[in-house]
């Protein structure tokens, strides 16, 4: 993914050319048929959705489909909105709204499902090392995850598709005060995506309330070392025989 994925002006002007060049959309992380099974385990009658960061996959569509409704649908870019709308017009229970993932504009408790594929990727987008990623994009990230578990029923689940592994995914999501778990599928043939539901009203197992942890140990780590570096300073002064 490009450094870019994170600006809204990229967005606007990617589904701007989508819309002149007529070119249907573009689907990320496979078709809808390669996850649908993982998905279909969490649907009920009468299920409301939300989906976060639309953009003009299909993804919307086929929930309807399954029944979802009614359905939102927010992203960010207004260009893509507009597109989305026009395409959708008359159809019942669909709506689509400009808004962003991180102040999500519904009371608490609206919905049953809430959903995002590469939504969170794009905000991620920055980060060099998984392994110790910034400050700014753990805000960023438990600001959406924050808004998702306020807005979800008390016993919604949320889904997100994404390329993310667990190791580097799951401790953003295990995190006890969204109040949900967290389980992970994988799907797809030559590449493998991942697949996480987080159920709220279930209790995170102790290895994922570890991997929770760990997101913030390695800052904790650097501050004690930061700490500790003008004793050892001390110490090679001291050890220096003038
Ligand atoms: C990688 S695309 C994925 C689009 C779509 N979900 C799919 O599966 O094809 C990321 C989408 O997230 C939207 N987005 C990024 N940051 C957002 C934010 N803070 N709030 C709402 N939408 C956002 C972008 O406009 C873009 O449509």
């Amino acid at each position: 993914m490009s450094g870019r994925y994170k600006e809204l002006e990229y967005w606007d002007s990617r589904y701007e050319e989508e819309e002149q060049l007529l070119t249907g959309g573009h689907e990320w992380f496979g078709a809808y048929r390669d996850f649908a099974h993982l998905l279909r385990r969490e649907l009920r009658p009468g299920t409301r959705g939300l989906v976060l960061g639309c953009g003009t996959s299909s993804l919307s569509a086929e929930l309807h489909k399954e029944g979802v409704r009614p359905l939102v649908s927010i992203d960010y870019s207004p260009v893509c909105i507009k597109e989305m709308t026009q395409r959708n017009a008359g159809v019942p229970d669909m709506s689509w709204m400009v808004m962003d993932a991180r102040h999500l504009q519904f009371p608490d408790g609206t919905f049953d499902l809430v959903i995002e594929k590469g939504t969170l990727d794009a905000m991620m987008v920055d980060e060099k090392d998984p392994w110790r990623v910034s400050q700014d994009t753990i805000a960023l990230v438990d600001e959406v995850l924050s808004e998702v578990s306020r807005v979800l029923t008390p016993s919604g689940c949320f889904m997100s598709i994404t390329f993310s592994p667990p190791h580097f995914r799951t401790q953003h999501y295990a995190q006890p005060k969204y109040g949900w778990s967290v389980s992970c599928d994988t799907y797809g043939r030559d590449f493998h995506y991942f697949f996480y539901t987080m159920h709220k009203g279930r209790q995170l197992t102790s290895l994922d309330l570890d991997r929770g942890q760990s997101l913030y140990k390695s800052y904790e780590d650097l501050e004690q070392t930061s700490t500790l570096l003008p004793c050892d300073d001390e110490d090679f002064l001291n050890n220096i025989q003038i």
